[in-house]
C-alpha cells in the first residue's frame, strides 16, 4: 500500500525528514506555520497552519487521508497533536502529550529519573519560589545551572560559572519570573547527543552528534537553538570511547524501559564528564540540527521504520553509512538576540552540490582525502516572488558528508562560500580540526584530573 505521510513542521530538521522519505513508497504532505521551499519541492502539497492547533492539523490530515504522521518539533507534541491524530485514527510517530513531558517539563524529567533510579542524573532541586531559589544559589557549594521548567527553544538555560556570576544568576531568576525552575549541579565536560528511534518497547540508536549551542565562534555568546553539529564515521565522537558511548546507551535504555508506550524519537543530550555520561536533558523529537547529521547517513528506508512502528512490527535494523557529517547553520545577523530579517538567500540545492563536486582545494587548504557530498537544508525562510529571504530565525544549513570530519568540514565550507555572508552569520569553527582537537584535549584533561 502506498502511504500518505503527513510531516508536521517546517524547519531544517523537517526538511531532512522530508528528504529521508523522498523516493520511498509514499506521498508526502506537510504542514507548518511557514512555507519551507525545500519541503515544498518534495511534498505533493504543503499547508500553512498553526501546528500547535491539534484540530487544524487533524483536519488537514483527514483531508489528505494521511496514514502516518511524523511530528518534527516539540511545540505540537506539547499541544497534544499526536494525541489528537491518534484519536482520529492516524498513527503519529511522536509521543503523546503526557509522554512528551520528558522534554516539555524539566522538573518532571528529573523527578522521573530519580523515581526510576535511572543512572546519569545530576543533583537538582525544583523551585516555585524565586527567593527560595536565590537562597539555594547562595548556599550551594559549587556552580549551578538555572533551567526554566518549560520549553524555551533552547534559549532559557543559564549556567553560573559559565555564562553568569551567582549574582547575575539571581538577577536572571528575579527578572525572568518563570513559574518553576530547576537548579542543578553544573556539569563539566563535553556535550553530545544520541537520538534513539523508539517503538513498541524497543529502541535503536544513531551515531552520536555534537551540537554547538553558542552563537559565536569559540563557544562565546548567547545560547541558540543550535548553530551546527558534527558526527563521525563511527558511532562515537573523537573525544569519547566506545565504553562511554555504551554507557550512554544504558542510560537511554533504562529511560525507554520506564516510558511505556513511548514512540518516536527520544533525544538524549549528555554531558560526557570525567565520571562518564550524565543527562543534560531529554527531547521528545529529532534534534535540529542533529537530524541533518543523522538522516542523510541513514541507509535504512525511513518509511519502513515508520510503518513497522505503526504496525507493531519489529523496527528494521538501522544501518548508517560510515561517513562523517558537518552541519553549519546560517542565521540572520544579530541572531538570536537582535536578528535582522530580509537578506536574500543566494544558494540553492544545486549550487551547493556543485560546490562540493568542484573542489579539492578551493580554500587553499590541503587537498581532501575523500570525496563527499554537500546538502542544503532550508529552515525559517520566506519565499517571495523574486527569491528566498531570511526571517528572524535560523535560515538554512549546509551539510558536508565525507569519510572524515575534516573533509566533511571542508565541503561544508565550500558550500557556505556559495552562500556569501551579506546579512548572514555562521560559525566557521564548527567541525574544524582545531576545535575538534580542543574537545579531545578537554576530555583528556578532565579524565587525568
Ligand atoms: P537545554 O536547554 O537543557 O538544552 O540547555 C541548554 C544548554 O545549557 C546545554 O546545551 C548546556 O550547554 C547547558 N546546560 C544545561 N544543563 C547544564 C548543566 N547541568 N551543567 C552544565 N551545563 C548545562
Ligand atoms: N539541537 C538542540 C535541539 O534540537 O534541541
Amino acid at each position: 500500500m502506498r502511504e500518505n505521510v503527513l510531516l508536521i513542521g517546517g524547519g531544517g530538521r523537517e526538511h531532512a525528514i522530508a528528504r529521508a522519505l523522498e523516493g520511498s513508497e509514499c506521498d508526502l504532505y506537510a504542514c507548518a506555520g511557514n512555507k519551507n521551499p525545500g519541503i515544498a519541492a518534495i511534498a505533493s502539497d504543503v499547508e500553512t497552519l498553526e501546528t500547535t492547533d491539534p484540530e487544524a492539523v487533524v483536519a488537514y490530515a483527514e483531508e489528505i487521508e494521511a496514514t502516518i504522521a511524523v511530528v518534527g518539533p516539540e511545540a505540537p507534541l506539547e499541544a497534544g497533536v499526536a494525541d489528537a491524530l491518534e484519536d482520529a485514527g492516524i498513527y503519529a510517530f511522536g509521543p503523546r502529550q503526557e509522554e512528551a513531558r520528558i522534554e516539555t517539563d524539566k522538573a518532571f524529567q528529573r523527578e522521573f529519573m530519580v523515581e526510576h533510579d535511572i543512572p546519569g542524573c545530576p543533583d537538582f532541586e525544583v523551585f516555585e519560589d524565586t527567593e527560595a531559589a536565590c537562597e539555594f544559589i547562595d548556599e550551594y557549594d559549587g556552580d549551578l545551572a538555572i533551567k526554566p521548567v518549560g520549553l524555551t527553544g533552547g534559549k532559557g538555560v543559564t549556567v553560573i560559572g559559565d555564562q553568569v556570576t551567582p549574582e547575575e544568576g539571581k538577577e536572571y531568576i528575579r527578572e525572568s519570573e518563570y513559574d518553576e525552575l530547576v537548579l542543578e549541579e553544573r556539569l563539566i565536560g563535553e556535550e553530545l547527543t544520541i537520538q534513539a528511534f523508539v517503538a513498541n518497547g524497543e529502541f535503536q540508536t544513531a551515531p552520536a552528534v555534537q551540537d554547538h549551542k553558542r552563537a559565536y565562534e569559540g563557544d562565546e555568546g548567547p545560547n541558540t537553538g543550535g548553530m551546527g553539529s558534527y558526527s563521525d564515521a563511527t558511532r562515537q565522537l573523537p573525544f569519547m570511547s566506545e565504553d562511554e558511548y555504551e554507557h550512554a546507551l544504558e542510560i537511554l535504555e533504562a529511560t525507554v524501559d520506564n516510558l511505556e508506550g513511548y514512540k518516536g524519537i527520544l533525544y538524549g543530550q549528555f554531558m560526557l564528564t570525567a565520571e562518564g555520561p550524565t543527562v543534560i536533558e531529554y527531547n521528545a523529537r529529532f534534534g535540529d540540527p542533529e537530524a541533518m547529521n543523522t538522516l542523510p547517513v541513514l541507509e535504512t528506508d525511513f518509511l519502513e521504520v515508520l510503518t513497522a512502528a505503526r504496525d507493531g512490527e519489529p523496527v528494521p535494523d538501522l544501518e548508517f553509512a560510515e561517513q562523517a557529517t558537518v552541519c553549519k547553520y546560517v542565521v540572520p545577523e544579530g541572531y538570536p538576540t537582535d536578528p535582522e530579517a530580509g537578506a536574500k538567500v543566494q544558494v540553492d540545492e544545486e549550487s551547493v552540490a556543485r560546490a562540493a563536486r568542484a573542489t579539492d582545494d578551493s580554500n587553499g587548504d590541503e587537498p581532501r582525502e575523500s570525496a563527499g557530498d554537500a546538502l542544503l537544508y532550508y529552515a525559517s525562510v520566506d519565499e517571495r516572488e523574486d527569491g528566498i529571504y531570511t526571517t528572524t530565525s535560523r535560515s538554512f544549513a549546509v551539510v558536508g558528508l565525507a569519510e572524515t570530519i575534516d573533509d566533511a568540514e571542508g565541503i561544508a565550507e565550500d558550500a557556505l562560500a556559495v552562500a556569501g555572508d551579506e546579512g548572514l552569520h555562521m560559525r566557521h569553527d564548527i567541525g574544524k580540526a582545531d576545535l575538534v582537537q580542543q574537545r579531545i584535549d578537554h576530555m583528556d584533561e578532565l579524565r587525568a584530573e
